[in-house]
């Protein structure tokens, strides 16, 4: 019947609108799927990127501040304070990933660590170089879901499996709340948490866990035991210079960093170990391929992105404005936070922080005290229980008894969204003005 149709010369201007008609509508669908694809990656399309971007930013900014009765949670230390930055940045590290890739669990098989994406360890080195805060020259890099994996792989490559006890692993007090848990979680035969550091009997063998700047409280660590059976790992994750000074390049034995607490992307669970000995880091690789055959590509080329755009910002600055300098930003909204902390605290006896020693940061020339990710906040006069006190008004923080220290002190996370913190401040000002708190 179409054949007919056409053959008929009365209907061919018809057809000819037909035709017109079906082309503006495939033009439209294909313009609507376009869309959709943009959106639907959360990305801005290509004409609309402007407007796009000022929308998220805005979203961001514009994220409903907690209302006076509702709990503002800064117990853990979920860097949401990074969102307003990378979404800044737009579609600077966007990475477009097709179906074909990352179908292997192979990344690169002439590396004794087989499953370390090329394009991360690349990023990984030339960031420590940028910034000079750790050496990479003759190390191995592990890379591990999170640097809660490397920990343990750290633990398991360390601890010898024929021993008659199982190892040792110490850290001074306050140590991270984790370490425990982590260690004990699984009753291992090769290893046992055994506390604080500075407690520790010198004759057994044993592993240290030196975290600097320190979880909890911000301080500048080195190791405490100095028994001649120690062996070091270096928790590295918050010696980057928007929290400290980079007073030295570190080269320790194994050094742990992790991107949730550097660029702030803890949900894509990427970290790295820079490990001094080779058989050391084959152990680490062993155990990642036996607890999870190797570690998301995905991830891992996420990651290589934000490091190299982050690393972009400081060596092609004819392509970036002076604003987005990522260390440089973050610096300041961190020196910020720390400013409105002090100033709550200081209007009154209440509560107490600690100070951190000035000292010349090699990367950005300043000098500056540690303005560390966590408050170790101390409440003063007849508070017993510092958490207890502050979940009766609303902030939910962690108590020092998590980390081997007294109920006096708790951890606050400072690297929340902007609006919760806003409103601690708030809360924390007025409760630090009160002449008589209590419990
Ligand atoms: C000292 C320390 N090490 C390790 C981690 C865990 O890092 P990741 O998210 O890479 O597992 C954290 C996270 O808070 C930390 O504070």
């Amino acid at each position: 019947m179409g054949f007919s149709l056409m053959r008929n010369q009365k209907f061919m201007p018809t057809i000819k609108h037909l035709l017109i008609i079906s082309i503006a509508i495939n033009a439209g669908l294909l313009l609507k799927l376009l869309h959709h694809e943009h959106e639907w990656a959360g990305l801005p399309g290509p004409d609309t990127n402007q407007k796009n971007e000022v929308r998220l930013v805005k979203d961001v900014l514009h994220k409903a501040k907690p209302a006076t009765d509702q709990y503002i949670n800064l117990d853990h230390g979920d860097p949401t304070m990074y969102e307003v930055y990378w979404k800044q940045m737009g579609d600077k590290t966007t990475l477009v990933l097709s179906g074909w890739q990352s179908i292997s669990y192979f990344s690169d098989t002439k590396n004794h660590c087989w499953f370390l994406e090329p394009g991360f360890a690349n990023a990984v080195t030339r960031l420590h170089n940028l910034v000079g805060n750790a050496q990479t020259r003759n190390y191995h890099i592990v890379v591990g879901t999170g640097s809660t994996q490397l920990f343990q792989a750290a633990l398991y490559a360390l601890s010898p499996s024929n021993a008659p006890e199982p190892m040792s692993i110490v850290s001074a007090a306050p140590f991270y709340s984790s370490y425990p848990l982590i260690i004990d979680c699984l009753k291992s035969g090769l290893y046992k948490w055994k506390g604080d550091a500075s407690k520790f009997n010198k004759d057994d063998p044993y592993i240290e866990l030196v975290t600097s700047p320190n979880n909890p409280d911000g301080s500048i660590r080195q190791a405490v035991v100095n028994g001649s059976g120690g062996i070091l790992v270096h928790d590295l994750a918050y010696y980057w210079p928007q929290y400290t000074p980079i007073s030295f390049q570190a080269n320790h034995d194994i050094m742990l960093f992790t991107v949730s607490k550097c660029t702030g992307h803890a949900g894509i669970r990427i970290g790295w170990a820079l490990v001094k000995d080779k058989e050391v880091a084959k152990k680490m690789t062993k155990f990642i391929e036996i607890s999870s055959i190797g570690v998301s590509k995905d991830s891992q080329l996420r990651a290589a992105k934000i490091l190299d755009v982050i690393a972009d910002t400081y060596e092609h600055t004819e392509k970036f404005d002076k604003s987005t300098l990522f260390f440089h930003y973050v610096y300041n909204e961190m020196a910020k936070r720390w400013r409105q902390l002090r100033s709550a605290v200081s209007k009154g006896q209440t509560f107490s922080l600690l100070d951190f020693p000035v000292e010349k940061c090699n990367f950005s020339g300043q000098r500056f005290g540690t303005q560390p990710a966590f408050a170790w906040l101390k409440c003063e006069k007849s508070i017993d229980d510092c958490e207890k006190f502050l979940k009766k008004h609303k902030i939910l923080t962690r108590s020092g008894t998590h980390f081997g220290s007294s109920e006096k002190y708790v951890r606050i996370s400072l690297i929340s969204h902007k609006e919760e913190y806003d409103e601690f401040i708030r809360r924390l000002s007025l409760l630090s003005s009160m002449k008589s708190p209590h419990e």
